[in-house]
């Protein structure tokens, strides 16, 4: 695992941001050979975003021949609203660039069975063969996309259970209000994350502090499922100050 202890959250996200420039680019990607990219939302990838779509602007970046799969939504909330993936992806990132809408891959959390949804999209990806650069955030609790506390390292795209230390952290997105977080998202797995050829996670802030720790100095374990970025062969923590503050 490389680990690229950086200063502040700006310079995490202009390095990301930079690294998937220069990984699309040195691909060199066509209609026939595109770069499959997986993507993450939360607070943590915002300035990475931003960096890209300034890239992109500058012509240091075309998403013409990009896929792109997200990591989870949620189960329930209406695609439209405000705190959708969906609405959260297009609002922060897809509306600036020039990826072409049928290139954008995103569960549906209000399709009528979840299950035939979570098949689907590992289907999906499969059929590209595999992905070839995942982008991540962790939460507090050291979770990778919405793998929760006690997900199976082997785990595939499926429904989870949120905790409740999860609901919490992201009722700051919902008035603060618990209530009004869904209980249930969907997410690839540990072992979808896992199939990808490199995987990068961004860490930003000292509430991740417990979970860089984890990650880089914990064993295996599935109750700190980023920690199986140690059994990947191309993994990238790209990190802040603060965040490291318990290494
Ligand atoms: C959310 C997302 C994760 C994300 C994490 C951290 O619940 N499902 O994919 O990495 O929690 O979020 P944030 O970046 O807002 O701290």
């Amino acid at each position: 695992m490389r680990l690229i202890p950086l200063e502040t959250a700006a310079d995490v996200g202009k390095w990301a941001a930079r690294h998937i420039v220069e990984r699309i680019n040195a691909f060199k990607p066509t209609a026939d050979r595109p770069f499959i990219l997986g993507l993450p939302t939360g607070s943590t990838p915002m300035e990475a975003y931003k960096y890209l779509i300034e890239m992109h602007k500058a012509g240091q970046i075309s998403f013409e021949h990009v896929v792109t799969f997200n990591m989870d939504e949620y189960v329930g909330l209406p695609a439209a609203h405000p705190e959708s993936y969906f609405t959260f992806m297009h609002r922060n990132f897809f509306d600036h660039v020039n990826i072409p809408k049928e290139n954008i891959n995103l569960l549906n959390g209000n399709a009528p069975d979840i299950d035939a949804e979570c098949r689907r999209y590992e289907e999906k990806i499969g059929s590209y063969g595999k992905i070839h650069l995942f982008m991540g955030g962790v939460g507090n609790d050291g979770h990778i996309a919405f793998n929760e506390p006690a997900s199976s390292l082997a785990s595939r795209t499926r429904v989870k259970t949120l905790t409740q230390e999860t609901r919490r952290a992201n009722s700051r997105f919902f008035d603060n209000d618990v209530e009004q977080v869904p209980r249930f998202a969907l997410t690839v797995g540990v072992g979808t994350l896992l199939d990808a050829e490199e995987v990068m996670i961004l860490v930003i802030g000292h509430n991740k502090a417990l979970a860089l720790q984890a990650a880089v100095e914990g064993n295996v374990n599935h109750m700190w499922t980023i920690s199986c970025l140690q059994l990947h062969a191309k993994a990238v923590m790209v990190c802040d100050e603060p965040s490291t503050m318990e290494l």
